[in-house]
This record gives C-alpha cells, structure tokens and sequence, in this order.
C-alpha cells in the first residue's frame, strides 16, 4: 500500500476511520493506528469532527474517544483543535445539531483538519456511526472524508449480517469518490462460525489489505497492527 498522497489544495494526508456500525471498534482501532504511526517515526495529529455523547468534566464537556484519541496521539493538543463539535446527547450527529440550533457544515471542519495537519506528518480522524452518518440535511461524514482526500480504513466487526454491512460500506465508499485503503477485521464474536471463510470472503470483496486482525480483548491498548504495517504505510 502507498502512502495516502497529498495531491490537491484540499487534501490532507492520513486516514479515516470508518466502520460499518455503532460500537463496532473505531475508537480503538485507531487509537492503534495512531500508536502504530507514532511507532514508526511519525508526527500525528488526531480529531474526532463530531461527537454526540458527552459527560461533564472538570474542563467541561469531554467526549470519550476525544480523550482517548489525545491520549494516543500524546502531544499537547487543546480539546478543542481535537474535537470542534461536542454534543452532549449521544444521538446522531444532525439531530444533536439541530436540537442545539446549529448546523454542521463541511468547510469549516476542513479547515479545521488542514490547520491540525499542517503541524504533523499524518492525521488519524475518527468518524462517528458509519460511512453515511448524516452531518446535516444532505451530506454525511464520509462526504467530509472525501473532501480530505483521506484514505479510509474499514473497521468491520466479525459477526453474522457483517459481509452485507462491509460490502454496503465499501460501496458507498467507492461511489462517494474517497479511496478505501485498508480493513480490519474485529474479532469481537469468539463463537463465531465460519470465521477463516468470512474473512477471507471480505478480503476477496474489499479487496485492499486487512492491516489488523483483532482478537476480542479486555485491554484496548492491546490492540497491534501487523508489524509490517507501519513500514508499509
Ligand atoms: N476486540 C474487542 N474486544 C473486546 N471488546 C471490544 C473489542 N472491540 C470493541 N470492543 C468493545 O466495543 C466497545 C466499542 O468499541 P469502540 O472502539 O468504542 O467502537 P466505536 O468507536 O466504533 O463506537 C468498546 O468499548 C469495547 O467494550
Ligand atoms: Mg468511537
């Protein structure tokens, strides 16, 4: 796998971390991504565009895998620059914004991306839901990872009605425009049957490369990528 190119004015280089539901281990898939990168020499930036979920905290309103991701990463990063959207419901994201009278936009939250990006060498950003979580009345998280040019990385985890979800999201992947740059296999069903053949009919679909297989774990800082993965990025 090549590097994700920063080819355009708008593009910024790293990854999108998508997944084909809810819960399904993007947060801390990419918090390894994250501890991988930083592993193999690179500067990274972390940002969570939106999160719906919140509790109080001494500093304020803090969502979790905002914090987890700023933990990853290490570095001096302001919440803020992390995590421009903050609602303290956890519903989907266009509705927490229009409770709250706001309404998020692509734009500025590129923005925000390239300024985090222009001091590190990689950006690793978490989406929220899947692929085509809406951001607002017409456009969806993965029209944000498009406008960055990111490379996405599919999280899919491993139980029945998951070759569906993965398939459905690799599509939509591809027909948004954005390109899918990797998987992982999150092995989150220890009974599940069929499992070598599940993933090998993933792998001859999505057809890029699984850079992690998770076994299901009680210590997310236990989640590894493949040890060629951060020489191959
Ligand atoms: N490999 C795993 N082993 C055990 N539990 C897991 C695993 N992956 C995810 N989980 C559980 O699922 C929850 C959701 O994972 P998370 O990374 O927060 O998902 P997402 O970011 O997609 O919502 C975790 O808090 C954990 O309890
Ligand atoms: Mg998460």
């Amino acid at each position: 796998m090549s590097r994700p190119a920063r080819s355009a004015e708008t593009e910024v280089n790293g990854w999108f971390v998508t997944a084909t539901d809810t819960d399904a281990g993007k947060t801390w898939v990419a918090c390894a991504l994250v501890r991988a990168l930083r592993a193999a020499g690179s500067a990274v930036a972390v940002m969570k565009p939106v999160a719906a979920g919140a509790r109080i905290t001494p500093e304020g309103l803090r969502n979790d895998d905002a914090l987890q991701l700023i933990e990853a990463c290490g570095r001096d990063l302001s919440y803020e620059a992390v995590n421009p959207w903050l609602f303290e419901a956890a519903v989907a994201p266009h509705l927490a914004a229009a409770g709250a009278g706001v309404r998020i936009g692509i734009p500025p939250l590129v923005e925000h991306a390239r300024a985090l990006a222009e001091e590190s060498d990689v950006l690793v950003v978490e989406g929220a839901g899947g692929w085509l979580t809406p951001l607002n009345e017409s456009e969806t998280l993965g029209d944000l990872a498009a406008a960055l040019g990111l490379a996405v990385l599919l999280v899919v985890p491993v139980r029945l009605g998951c070759l569906n979800h993965a398939l459905l999201s690799a599509r939509a992947i591809h027909a948004d425009g954005a390109r899918l740059g990797g998987w992982v296999a999150n092995l989150v069903d220890p009974a599940m049957p069929f499992v070598e053949q599940n993933l090998a009919t993933l792998q001859h679909h999505l057809g890029v490369p699984c850079l992690a297989r998770i076994p299901r774990l009680d210590d997310p800082a236990r989640v590894v990528f493949s040890s060629s993965f951060p020489e191959t990025i």
